[in-house]
């Protein structure tokens, strides 16, 4: 049994050396190598160096070298068919499995791609030579394209051979040529037409170049014909899993991040005729993730520029929430929004390729940014709109795959939120900001005690003044009545002190019935001892130090209750509840 050499290489094809070895070995990229450390050996200067290009890796120091299947082989301890049966999964491929069903449908296959090629080859040379393309030649001439694009896109026109379609009809047999969708049977004629009869067509190649696919434009546009056709999809061509320009562009990727990702062929060919080489369209359907994960094998960074219009725009948003849910930590997906009326065809044709990658340089948008700035322009100025912002915007981070970046998605759109409601949703506030608002002069200490929470250390300050100072606290005990404490423990120390204190009794720490060990974590951890001890003496000061405290206890307080009030908020939008939170959150404000 013996797996056909085209299916090893389509594998080769899909998947890069580097991404497969940079699974297990880290690697560094340098020149148009890679290297890392051997994973052949332990060493400490890198000696493992692979090669994209040339599709292998070497170690120097174990003389160890071969393709990606040797390098899975090695490094995994497989057969070679399992190898084989693993990176067919990676790269997203069927597995082969040597069944007479297998053997069939490779036969077909063969037989489709022969005539595809055929196809292809016949219209593309008719083009140049039969009289009936005059018009088609003249209208490509029109749209400022030159030779040189249609030989590389092989771009035909199909005037209809009858003695071609016999050809094909002589060498196939008839199930054949239905699979490939190229000719379709007429009931009234009774005979089997050209589908992309009087079009021009623009071969679509899978990634090992051949053509599977083709798209037909129209030479006049006219309102009872698709402008654009496409082969119907067949046993071998599913629109949502190919790219056109694909297998050309994947050639460019061991030296260029970018892939520009477009709508139309002829934003293909026109950004390549003015040697923007790096783009592929998506075929006139939505992005699909099949298709991100296909581009992102390849390069880093992946730009969507749609046309500037609206059907553009809502094509980028449905791409970009498509999109998002495959991030990947070093990948990134950008936005590029031409000026009205412009695609990217007309946009370089008119300005040349440097403004355009200039203008691509300084418009490309984030994904993360554009989704919410979008969402946000569609918000109003109300709490319910607000709500419903929130909600889209948390919905779509958390579907995000990777942990990583699902996290600072959220982190990022969370951040954006609070800017536009600077006031409430204290609950974050209060993580970022808050332990640096106030007490200034205490707030080096904090770094001592980190496992205690913000809060705790506070609660132990103000139990701290108030164990060293009980003759001052006797004079001032309205200041301190109406505290409350969040910590269960810290408030029964808290009514034991006023007890004492109460009772004119001097505070003796022994004699309060209070769990020891809590008290010297109070007398250990709290910030502001080291202040204190520097003005035990001066009464006015402690005072001020004990206020700013208090302030900082009743505002934690305001914030758990607002916090409260705003989870229920989101499920009953009742006036009293929103009135009873504007009425907390002025009082925030005053403290
Ligand atoms: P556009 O209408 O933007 O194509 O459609 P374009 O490339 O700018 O066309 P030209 O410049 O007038 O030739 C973008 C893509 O949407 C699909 C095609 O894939 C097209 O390239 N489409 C468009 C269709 O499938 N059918 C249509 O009728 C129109
Ligand atoms: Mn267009």
């Amino acid at each position: 049994m013996k797996y056909p050499k085209e299916y090893l290489q389509e594998i080769k094809t899909r998947l890069k050396i580097s991404t497969v070895v940079s699974k297990t070995v880290s690697l560094k990229k340098r020149g148009k190598e890679y290297v890392g450390l051997s994973p052949f050996k332990t060493e400490k200067t890198p000696s493992f160096t692979v090669n994209d290009e040339k599709e292998f890796y070497h170690c120097f120091s174990t003389a160890e070298h071969g393709n990606i299947f040797d390098f899975v082989m090695k490094t995994q301890n497989l057969k070679f068919g399992e190898s084989v049966k693993y990176l067919a999964n990676l790269a997203g491929m069927r597995p082969y499995t040597f069944s007479k069903e297998d053997e069939i449908r490779e036969e077909k296959w063969n037989k489709y791609k022969l005539i595809y090629a055929k196809y292809v080859e016949f219209y593309h040379q008719d083009l140049f030579k039969n009289p009936l393309a005059k018009e088609a030649k003249n209208y490509l001439k029109k749209r400022s394209l030159t030779i040189e694009e249609v030989k590389k896109f092989k771009i035909g026109y199909v005037s209809s051979n009858e003695s071609f379609k016999d050809k094909i009809f002589n060498e196939f047999i008839e199930s054949e040529i239905k699979d490939t969708g190229l000719f379709y049977f007429d009931e009234n004629k009774k005979k089997y037409v050209d589908r992309f009869k009087d079009r021009i067509i623009f071969p679509i190649n899978n990634i090992s170049g051949d053509p599977i696919a083709l798209g037909g434009r129209i030479l006049n546009d006219n309102k009872y014909l698709a402008k654009y056709i496409n082969s119907p999809e067949t046993p071998f061509f599913k629109k949502g899993s190919n790219l056109y320009n694909l297998d050309l562009t994947r050639k460019l990727s061991n030296n260029i991040n970018n892939i520009y990702l477009v709508e139309g062929y002829m934003d293909v060919v026109g950004l390549s005729k003015n040697k923007v080489e790096n783009v592929v369209a998506n075929l006139g359907t939505s992005l699909t993730t099949r298709q991100i994960l296909t581009l992102n094998q390849f390069f880093q960074h992946i730009i969507v520029c749609f046309d500037g219009d609206e059907s553009g725009y809502k094509a980028a948003l449905r791409a970009a929430e498509n999109s998002i849910i495959e991030l990947k930590p070093e990948k990134e997906i950008s936005f590029l929004f031409l000026p009205d009326k412009y695609d990217p065809d007309s946009f370089v044709n008119e300005k040349g390729k440097d403004f355009f990658e200039n203008f691509s340089k300084s418009n490309s948008v984030p994904i993360h940014k554009f989704i919410f700035d979008h969402y946000s322009k569609d918000m109003d100025d109300n709490p319910s709109s607000r709500a419903i912002f929130e909600k889209k915007l948390r919905a779509i981070s958390s579907s995000i795959k990777d942990e990583f970046i699902r996290k600072y998605v959220l982190e990022y759109f969370l951040g954006k939120v609070y800017e536009l409601t600077p006031n409430t949703n204290l609950k974050y506030k209060k993580n970022y900001t808050r332990p640096t608002k106030s007490l200034k002069s205490t707030q080096n200490y904090y770094n001592e005690t980190k496992s205690l929470k913000a809060i705790d250390i506070k609660e132990f300050s103000f139990l701290y003044v108030l164990l060293k100072k009980p003759e001052l606290i006797r004079d001032n005990i309205n200041l301190i009545e109406n505290v409350n404490l969040f910590s269960s423990e810290n408030k029964l120390l808290f009514e034991a002190i006023i007890n004492q204190t109460n009772n004119f009794e001097n505070i003796d720490i022994e004699s309060l019935k209070i769990d020891q060990s809590l008290i010297s974590r109070v007398l250990k951890y709290a910030s502001v001892k080291h202040i204190l001890s520097k003005n035990l003496n001066d009464n006015q000061k402690i005072l001020e130090i004990l206020s700013e405290l208090i302030r900082d206890l009743k505002n934690y307080e305001l914030e758990l209750r607002i916090t409260d009030l705003e989870s229920r908020f989101s499920k009953d939008l009742s006036e009293a509840t929103f009135n009873e939170l504007k009425e907390l959150k002025k009082q925030q404000k005053i403290n």
